[in-house]
């Protein structure tokens, strides 16, 4: 089994993030105590401070940051200094252009507002690591300094890629390394395909700009190097950190819906996850129908912070915190409702449910300028309370009373999740709506309505011991992921266009699924994608329609449902079941209760709005629909929190 539990009793603990470079100096004292006041324990400063740290080249000015620490530090806090590399100031940007990034068009990104660098800027590289050795020495072994936070948000504002000069020469060795001789990368990118051969790696180009597309093989390769570009980044920071900090965490925070980069490669660079999570603006980004959304638009679709809980614990084998929780209306979404009452408490239960150490608010008070003045905090501007604000105090005096929570155990089932899944679906959707998170997504949605805890792991994850495993999507198989999928006695239900590709992004020899063949015996001979309004009716053992994606299917193994051609739909061989098709929500619900049933799995039917969580010994309800829940009866419960009929936006946590 992967490493995403092993916690031993907790206390869990909330946060906020805080910009003392916001307010006027005499006021931080006051915010501190009242930061303890409201039962907060850590603090996270320094993240966009750079202007206000060396306001002129090789001058700093630390002072008013030693107060600020100190007067957090006073009041009992902790702090989570971070480095400022999120927002290099302009002085930096003058004296070194070449670190700004190049859009696709070949434009440059320019200065004026975060994250406008490139990672692969010699310049950048030698003034990141210039500056977090600086904030490093002067902090590191600051009594009131707990952890640290690398920069801020990787890939934020669309910059893991970048196209400038630098990006290809770093490109360049990045290929040289991995191929040694031109004639390898030609063969693995099919250069002789439109006469694309090249005679040195000095005659590679960056995949972008051309009269049309170029070689998936090429793009997909872009995305490793750009991807191992962010994780030497972060190891960078991280390696001067703990050479300065001694006992000191190392974290990041990541993003929600984002996988720009391999996000299990950059967290083994830190000592866990931290992630950033906005149910509510990411409910109103995420593709759902509207009529999906609509009951969900002012509490957050049910599985949004859940499925990131779940995905982050992973990555941070087993350890993740959330940096920045939303504390009300966020300001860059296309709509920005006001959470409904009980929401902000209810996402922060969450998060200690599905194992957060720590739920750390953004932030603590709104900001009256700036680009993110309509973006709500613990306070308004005028330093009174908000309405989050009051729930996050609630949740601190709750935090009091119930105490300890027990460790986080394995989840039985599990979803295994790619980024070079994600890059390949983006590189050739081959159907516009095929969309690899959202496929995940669904996934993960339908197993938890049926009452399941999820853990998702990344693809080479050992699978043994679980109960269940769930591959949404799997293109290419490395021989880790394979051998992990060889290897599990689970019951497995595996998306379509699984096995698809070689690691060269071809087709395999023998057809798809390549070499999930030997587990799988069938060959996959044609595909479509479907466009909306059309879908191709599954009937069988399970049954429902495949949408979006259907496949045509040989194979001597049993099947479980047909298309109405009768070509199979969904095919069993020994524990392993797979869909030659994008399951609608009928088709995926029937598939995975056969699953969990052969896993042997408890199945509950849960309302859209109502899921569960375990932690340990406890059991947690949220209710994020309209609807009263009533528990099921006949179960002996000794609540926490709550009691046997769950009102819309409330939970309930008891022993049992
Ligand atoms: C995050 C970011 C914060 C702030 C916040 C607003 O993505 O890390 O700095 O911009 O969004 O919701």
């Amino acid at each position: 089994m992967s490493d995403t539990r092993a916690m031993s009793d907790t206390k869990a603990m909330l946060g906020v993030c805080y910009y003392p470079e916001h307010w006027p100096e005499d006021w931080w004292a006051g915010d501190a105590r009242a930061m303890r006041d409201a039962g907060i324990t850590y603090v996270r400063i320094g993240e966009f401070a750079w202007s206000r740290i060396e306001p002129e080249p090789g001058q700093f000015t630390w002072e008013w940051l030693d107060r600020a620490i100190a007067a957090l530090g006073e009041a009992g806090l902790r702090v989570v200094m971070s480095t400022p590399t999120a927002t290099p100031p302009k002085w930096l940007v003058d004296r070194e252009p070449g670190i700004l990034p190049v859009d696709e068009h070949g434009r440059t990104r320019g200065f004026g507002s975060r994250r406008h660098t490139s990672f692969s800027s010699a310049a950048w590289i030698r003034e990141s690591r210039r500056i977090t050795e600086a904030v490093a020495e002067r902090f590191g072994k600051a009594v009131h300094v707990a952890g640290w936070q690398i920069d801020n948000e990787f890939g934020c504002h669309d910059t893991v890629l970048s196209y400038g000069v630098e990006d290809l020469h770093a490109f360049r060795l990045w290929l040289a390394q991995r191929y040694g001789d031109i004639a390898h990368l030609n063969a693995a990118w099919g250069s002789v395909f439109w006469s694309a051969e090249l005679r040195s790696f000095e005659e590679v180009s960056l995949p972008v700009g051309a009269v049309t597309e170029t070689a998936p093989a090429a793009r997909l390769d872009f995305r490793r190097f750009s991807s191992d570009q962010v994780r030497a980044y972060c190891r960078m920071q991280a390696e001067i950190l703990r050479a300065h900090s001694p006992g000191r965490f190392v974290t990041h925070n990541f993003m929600g819906r984002f996988t720009g980069f391999d996000h299990h490669a950059v967290g083994q660079e830190i000592d866990f996850a931290s992630w950033d999570s906005y149910p509510l603006g990411f409910t109103e980004q995420f593709p759902f129908s509207e009529a999906e959304r609509a009951p969900f638009i002012e509490t957050a679709h049910p599985d949004m912070a859940a499925f990131h809980h779940d995905l982050y614990r992973g990555i941070g084998r087993g350890r993740f915190w959330v940096m920045e929780q939303q504390p009300g209306p966020v300001n860059w979404a296309m709509w920005n409702p006001v959470p409904k009452p009980g929401m902000v408490r209810l996402w922060t239960w969450e998060a200690f449910a599905h194992g957060a150490e720590v739920v750390s608010y953004f932030r603590w008070r709104q900001c009256p300028f700036g680009q993110e003045q309509m973006h709500a905090g613990l306070h308004r501007p005028d330093r009174s309370l908000s309405v989050g604000g009051a729930e996050a105090r609630q949740v601190a005096e709750e935090l009091e009373s119930v105490g300890d929570l027990p460790g986080n155990d394995a989840a039985r089932v599990a979803l295994v999740f790619d980024y070079e899944a994600a890059w390949m679906s983006e590189i050739q959707p081959q159907g516009a709506d095929f969309n690899y998170l959202e496929l995940c997504f669904r996934w993960y949605e339908a197993v938890r309505r049926l009452g399941q805890d999820i853990d998702i792991v990344a693809p080479g994850a050992p699978l043994d011991g679980y109960a269940a495993v769930l591959v949404p999507t799997l293109p290419y198989l490395p021989d880790a992921a394979l051998a992990a999928i060889r290897g599990t006695k689970a019951a497995m239900l595996i998306g379509p266009r699984t096995g698809s590709r070689t690691v060269d992004f071809g087709i395999p020899d023998t057809l798809p699924p390549g070499r999930l063949q030997s587990v799988l015996p069938m060959r996959v001979t044609d595909v479509a994608s479907l466009r909306p309004g059309l879908s191709h009716p599954v009937a069988g053992i399970v049954a429902g329609n495949a949408i979006r994606w259907r496949e045509w299917v040989e194979t001597d193994a049993n099947v479980l449902a047909q298309f109405g051609d009768g070509s199979p739909a969904v095919i069993e061989a020994g524990r392993r079941v797979y869909c030659a098709g994008w399951p609608d929500a009928a088709l995926l619900e029937s598939s995975m209760r056969r699953v969990l049933r052969v896993g042997g799995l408890e199945v509950l039917d849960l309302p859209p709005g109502v899921r569960l969580r375990r932690r340990g010994g406890l059991c947690f309800a949220f209710n994020y629909g309209p609807e009263p829940w009533p528990l099921p009866e006949g179960v002996e419960r000794r609540f926490v929190l709550g009691g046997e009929v769950l009102a819309p936006q409330d939970l309930a946590c008891w022993h049992g």
